[in-house]
């Protein structure tokens, strides 16, 4: 199973970013060929004005294309996902997301907008073709901690919530792709 996980934080060192390294290393020893693209090291003048003819943009959008399972990894901003994930999603060809399974995650301040991922995000991700959406892992920012080495660590519940959504893109990316497989052959 091919995995990509993106990273939607512009900054660095980033929260949203650390859920997906553990989402990445968990997803690796059961087997998944993951790749992480961090959004910010995209060039910036060409997500910003769409060039899709882009070598770097082009290699990112293959890898999505590629993946039976996307994992999204945003900050909230002002209520909503980032603006640098937004000129991403903005890219990918419609219906891009049909037949893989997707986890959304997100970090904010703290939990006031916990629904941001249901209200903003998943309306876009529908719209992407999206249909085996696993369940959502927010985190707010006091369950994440900075370490010395530069690295962030979780509370114990939140390790536990990213390890059952680990098993739902498990579980999800083989059936999306069964479906996927029988629309395309009605
Ligand atoms: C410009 C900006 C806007 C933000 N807006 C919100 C917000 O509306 N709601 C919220 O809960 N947190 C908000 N935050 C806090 C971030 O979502 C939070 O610190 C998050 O964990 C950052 O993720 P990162 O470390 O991956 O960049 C905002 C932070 C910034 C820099």
């Amino acid at each position: 199973m091919n995995v990509v996980l993106l990273a939607g934080s512009p900054s660095s060192p980033s929260r949203s970013h650390a859920l997906l390294s553990h989402l990445q290393h968990e997803l690796r020893r059961a087997g998944a060929l993951c790749l992480t693209v961090a959004l910010r090291d995209l060039p910036a003048q060409a997500l910003l004005q769409a060039d899709v003819s882009h070598a770097d943009l082009q290699a990112a959008l293959a890898r999505v294309r590629d993946a039976d399972a996307v994992v999204i990894a945003t900050p909230i901003y002002k209520a909503a996902y980032s603006g640098l994930l937004k000129t991403f999603l903005d890219l990918l060809p419609q219906d891009c997301l049909a037949g893989k399974a997707v986890l959304p995650l997100a970090t904010g301040g703290s939990i006031a907008h916990l629904l941001a991922i249901d209200y903003a995000l998943k309306p876009v991700l529908h719209a992407l073709g999206a249909r085996h959406i696993a369940d959502a892992v927010f985190v707010a920012d006091p369950q994440a901690r900075l370490q010395a080495g530069g690295h962030y660590e979780f509370d114990p519940a939140v390790i536990e919530r990213l390890d059952r959504a680990v098993l739902g893109v498990l579980e999800l990316a083989p059936r999306s792709r069964r479906n996927a497989l029988a629309t395309e052959s009605i």
